[in-house]
């Protein structure tokens, strides 16, 4: 994990928020590659649900909400983690995941060790951030910011369904911020204050909520594994009847083997109709949904799946990273699919001179126009080659001496290191095959 913190902030992927503040706890900004390779994986999620399908429907609800979303929610009654001060050390840790803290005193043991440690009892900690809508700042005008993008989801069903004119069973997509004050967050991006959500609620007909729950296990996991990452390190976790959420019926989790051990990073939950029901009832309209073909009336169940696109690229980042040895030497290289790599292809002049520099300005200006490229004419060709490896660069195009004769480059290729010649006129081509584009 530290080589891998150090090279994403080394290579521009991400930055300590406020930085020259002495950085914001467990906040985090993308740099110009964490930017492109998140979008990616957003796009590859909005791809395979919204844009692949003919029975989910996209939205971007406010972040803002009507403080009564949340009531009606649970949130504000029960979003809350039990945390513990150590009236010592002023630290807080969670209560329930004490086992796993360390107390920052030396030598560091679990919170609670030390002769010096004094643990308060147990309180409850909600979770959201709270803020003021208008210049008055009373309890009246309390906004939370959403700590998840599902309940914009639930308020707008029936907007959804009336303006889409779909059928149940359907579903709704959005990928938004939300906002946790997490009390242990952690682990680079994995558990951050201030993240990414791309949700999906399915709304089924009581009944055959089963059926698309397994069906929705099944998509979700191929599309991991679809994305690259390792097959070995996924595995589900069921949720045991004492996890469950409080609107769940079932539950599983898909967990990544990161280096700091298994960890989930997307949820999948058959909430039953426990959101639409609650919104009912805490906003006194009818949420229901009439099916003409048997002239029922019934709220949905609702099949959620809940993924974080900041732990997904945690993810695809601990999974794409490898150290090999060539010639004596350590080769870094992140292994990203090309479909999600920041940059598919590096423009390389051997030299800068003998003509070389004008065909690879010009190569590398019809490259860009149809995939994400870098062009870089500074230090020794094998050097360069390293410095695209370690971003994830598929494929780097050298423009050598054959290149003024024969009006060809040279490919290579990042896993293997092998090399292709490939017309010079046939560049884009080769490459928009090969990333899709
Ligand atoms: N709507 C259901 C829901 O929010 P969750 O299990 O609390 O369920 C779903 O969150 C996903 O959101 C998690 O699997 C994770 O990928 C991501 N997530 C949750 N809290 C996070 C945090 N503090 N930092 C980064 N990602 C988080």
């Amino acid at each position: 994990m530290d080589k891998l913190v150090s090279l994403a902030k080394r290579r521009g992927f991400v930055f300590q928020s406020s930085e020259v503040y002495g950085g914001l706890g467990s906040v985090w900004d993308y740099g110009p590659l964490g930017v492109a390779l998140k979008r990616n994986i957003k796009n590859r999620w909005w791809q395979a649900l919204v844009q692949g399908r003919d029975d989910i429907e996209g939205l971007d609800a406010a972040i803002l909400m009507h403080p009564k979303v949340w009531e009606a929610s649970g949130h504000v009654g029960g979003f809350s983690d039990p945390m513990v001060d150590c009236r010592a050390c002023k630290a807080r840790f969670r209560a329930d995941k004490l086992g796993d803290a360390r107390c920052p005193q030396k030598p560091s043991k679990v919170p609670g060790e030390h002769a010096a440690c004094d643990l308060t009892e147990p309180r409850q900690f909600n979770l959201m951030f709270k803020t003021f809508m208008g210049p008055m700042e009373e309890t009246a005008s309390v906004v939370y910011l959403r700590p998840e993008t599902a309940q914009g989801i639930y308020v707008n069903f029936l907007n959804v369904l009336n303006a889409s004119r779909q059928r149940i069973p359907f579903g709704i997509a959005q990928i938004g911020k939300a906002f946790r004050n997490e009390i242990t967050p952690g682990n680079f991006i994995f558990r951050t204050r201030e993240f990414e959500q791309m949700e999906m609620q399915f709304f089924v007909k009581p009944g055959s909520d089963d059926e698309w729950f397994e069906r929705w296990r099944d998509i979700r996991m191929a599309w991991h594994v679809d994305l690259g990452l390792t097959p070995a390190k996924l595995r589900w976790h069921q949720h045991a009847p004492g996890e469950l959420a409080h609107y769940a019926k079932a539950a599983y989790d898909i967990e990544y083997e990161f280096p700091f051990g298994w960890q989930e990073i997307e949820g999948i939950h058959n909430r039953t109709d426990f959101d639409l029901s609650r919104h009912q009832e805490h906003s006194g309209k009818k949420l229901e949904y009439f099916e003409q073909a048997t002239n029922e009336r019934f709220l949905p169940f609702i099949i959620e799946t809940s993924a974080g696109a900041d732990r997904v690229m945690l993810t695809v980042m601990a999974d794409a990273y490898r150290e090999e040895i060539v010639d004596g030497e350590t080769r870094v290289v992140m292994g990203f699919q090309p479909a999600i790599a920041p940059i598919k292809a590096a423009v390389l002049p051997l030299v800068k001179k003998d003509g070389m520099p004008e065909i690879a300005r010009e190569l590398f200006h019809d490259v860009r126009r149809r995939v994400p490229a870098f062009y870089d004419d500074a230090g020794a060709i094998g050097r360069r080659y390293r410095r695209q490896d370690e971003v994830g660069t598929p494929w780097c195009i050298t423009i050598d001496g054959d290149t003024i004769t024969q009006r060809s480059v040279t490919i290579r290729h990042r896993d293997s290191m092998a090399q292709d010649r490939v017309a010079l006129d046939q560049v884009t081509a080769w490459l928009g095959e090969r990333v899709g584009e």
